[in-house]
C-alpha cells in the first residue's frame, strides 16, 4: 500500500489535495475539467483495482485544479458484483488517506424508489441501508473494525452540498440509499420492500467505499443520479445501457452542483 501512496506524492509534485470525488456513472467528464492533470491509470497504482472488464469506466486519478481548487478524482471504481469483493476499493480509499486526503465526495447512479423522484433527478445521500450482507471490514483483525456509522455522511459537507445546489439552481432531492449486491437489478417485490423499509433509491456502489472511508477517518458525502425508475415502477424492464444512456442527464446537474462546491470554497466545509 505504501507503495501506491509513495507513487501518488511522487507523481502529484506539489499538489496536496484535501477532497477526492469518486466519479459515478455520466460523471466522467468531470475530471476532463480538471485544469493541468495529473493522471495516474490504476494500473500504475498497486493494489488499485483492474478495470479491464466494464465498459465506461476508465480507472485513472486524475488531480489538479478545478474551479480553482485543488482536487483529486478517481475516475472509475471496482464494485462488490465484480468479483465478490466488497474490499474492492480499500486499496483507493487507504491511499487517499495516506496522502492527506480528508474530505470524500462518491458519486452513483441509482435507480429510484420513489415515483415522485424522476429520471434525471438528484439525490444528496443522507443514510444508506446496507442489503448486501457483505462488508468490506469482515476479516479486519482489531477493534478498530467496528465503525460507528451513526454519522457516516457528514453533516457539513451534506450543507455544503446543499448550499452549492441551491447556488447552481439545481433541486436537490435527500434520501436514503439501499445498497444491493447487484450485478441483477432488484425484482418489484424487492423495490416493493426497499420502499417499505425507508429507503429512496437503490443501487450497487457506494455504501462499501463510505464503510471503508469511515473505517480511514475520512468525512463523506455521497450523491446519486436517478437514472431509473426501480423495477416494477413502469411497465418496462431494466437494463445496464438504459443506465449509461439516462446517466449523463443527471450527471451534468451533479456536476453543476460539484463545480459550485469547489468554485465557492464548500468543499473545505
Ligand atoms: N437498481 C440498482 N442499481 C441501479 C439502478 C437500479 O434500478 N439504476 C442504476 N443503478
Amino acid at each position: 500500500m505504501s507503495r501506491a501512496i509513495d507513487i501518488i506524492v511522487e507523481r502529484l509534485g506539489g499538489l496536496a489535495p484535501t477532497t477526492a470525488v469518486v466519479l459515478g456513472s455520466g460523471l466522467g467528464p468531470l475530471a476532463d475539467e480538471i485544469a493541468n492533470a495529473v493522471r495516474i491509470p490504476y494500473g500504475d497504482l498497486p493494489g488499485f483495482p483492474d478495470m479491464g472488464g466494464v465498459s465506461g469506466h476508465a480507472g485513472e486519478l486524475v488531480a489538479g485544479a478545478f474551479a480553482g481548487t485543488q482536487v483529486l478524482m478517481l475516475s472509475g471504481r471496482a464494485h462488490y458484483y465484480e468479483k465478490g469483493d466488497a474490499a474492492a476499493m480499500r486499496p483507493v480509499i487507504e491511499a487517499l488517506a495516506g496522502i492527506g486526503i480528508t474530505k470524500l465526495i462518491l458519486t452513483n447512479a441509482a435507480g429510484s424508489v420513489d415515483p415522485e423522484m424522476l429520471p434525471g433527478s438528484i439525490m444528496l445521500i443522507e443514510d444508506h441501508i446496507n442489503f448486501s450482507g457483505a462488508n468490506p471490514l469482515i476479516g479486519e483483525p482489531d477493534e478498530r473494525r467496528f465503525v460507528g456509522l451513526t454519522r457516516a455522511y457528514d453533516a457539513d459537507l451534506r450543507a455544503s452540498v446543499e448550499k452549492a445546489a441551491g447556488i447552481a439552481g439545481v433541486r436537490l432531492r435527500k434520501g436514503v440509499y439501499m445498497w444491493f449486491s447487484g450485478p441483477s437489478f432488484e425484482t418489484p417485490a424487492e423495490i416493493r420492500m426497499a420502499r417499505l423499509m425507508g429507503a429512496s433509491a437503490v443501487g450497487m456502489s457506494t455504501v462499501p467505499e463510505v464503510i471503508l472511508a469511515r473505517f480511514f477517518g475520512l468525512r463523506v458525502a455521497a450523491c446519486s443520479v436517478i437514472t431509473n425508475l426501480a423495477a416494477g415502477m413502469t411497465g418496462a424492464e431494466l437494463s445496464h445501457s438504459e443506465t449509461k444512456d439516462m446517466a449523463p442527464v443527471g450527471g451534468a446537474r451533479l456536476a453543476a452542483v460539484l463545480k459550485t462546491m469547489f468554485a465557492e470554497g464548500l468543499a473545505d466545509g
